[in-house]
């Protein structure tokens, strides 16, 4: 069976992460060359080093999106190194925030927005003309269920729910240089971020699990799978959508007579 990214190279912001290093793996598995960009150098390298150990290429790069210069960089670099860039997966965050608006520490809400929003912007700027130099592309942000309905913290919720104003712009603007914009939306995830959080409120988790139709949570991999689909060919006319990954949580819960 024919790998379905063969002879393509991708960026994945975030790549030590639950969700990003999963995506990481898969794409390398599906043959693509995969840059891995993240902060935490241990994790990063360690990722990109089992990708290359299994046969894959890989490459891992410090860089802090919110920082032009070090986003060049990753850029350049990539484009060095395996001659091109066909995707852009937007996958980083930072998350600190305290919930409601009036508890919210003005520090805190300009990081996250820095790295949140300002990071896939400086990324989808850097990766744009090397995506038109191929005669198109695929670019993937990872948004959240946070941004279509109300729940979660101000900071992270809010550069969500602009991702997705900002990326379907991106698929209005350079649609005719093939270059497709996607956002998915996830539910909630079984990452270590994720499980550190929830452990803090075991009875708020059990909540949350019932209000999944299917009583559970994600796995990065389900993730991942619908990210492949996206930076596959195989969604060559799908451009500006949302994709919600979400095990039915906005579909709401069985009404009970
Ligand atoms: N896990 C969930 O439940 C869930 C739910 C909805 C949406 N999402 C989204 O999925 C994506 C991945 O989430 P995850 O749970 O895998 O997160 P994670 O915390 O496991 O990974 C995030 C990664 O981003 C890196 N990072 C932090 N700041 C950075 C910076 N300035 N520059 C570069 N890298 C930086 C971290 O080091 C980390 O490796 C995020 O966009 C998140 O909002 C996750």
């Amino acid at each position: 069976m024919p790998q379905r990214l063969q002879g393509k190279t991708a960026v994945i912001t975030g790549a030590a992460g639950g969700i990003g290093s999963a995506m990481s793996r898969l794409f390398a598995q599906e043959g693509c060359a995969v840059a891995l960009a993240d902060i935490n150098d241990e994790a990063g390298e360690k990722v990109a080093e089992e990708i290359r150990s299994a046969g894959g290429a890989a490459l891992y790069r410090h860089a802090d999106i919110s920082r032009p210069a070090q986003v060049r960089d990753l850029f350049q670099e990539t484009a060095g190194r395996f001659g091109g860039l066909d995707i852009l997966v937007n996958n980083a965050i930072f998350s600190a925030g305290d919930g409601a608006i009036a508890e919210e520490d003005d520090e805190v809400f300009d990081r996250t927005i820095e790295v949140c929003l300002k990071g896939p912007y400086l990324c989808t700027k850097h990766a744009l003309p090397l995506l038109k130099a191929r005669g198109g592309g695929s670019i993937i942000t990872l948004s959240s269920v946070n941004a279509l309905f109300a729940f979660g913290e101000t900071a992270y919720t809010a550069a969500k729910g602009g991702l997705i104003s900002m990326m379907r712009l991106v698929a209005a603007d350079y649609g005719e240089w093939n270059i497709r914009s996607n956002v998915i939306c996830p539910g909630t995830i079984a990452t270590k971020t994720c499980m550190d959080y929830w452990e803090r409120f075991p009875a708020g988790f059990a909540k949350l699990l019932d209000m999944y139709p299917l009583k559970r949570i994600g796995k990065p991999m389900e993730v991942a799978q619908y990210a492949l689909f996206l930076a596959s060919d195989e969604s060559s006319f799908v451009t500006g959508s949302v994709c919600v990954v979400d095990g039915g949580l906005l579909a709401g819960r069985k009404f009970e007579f």
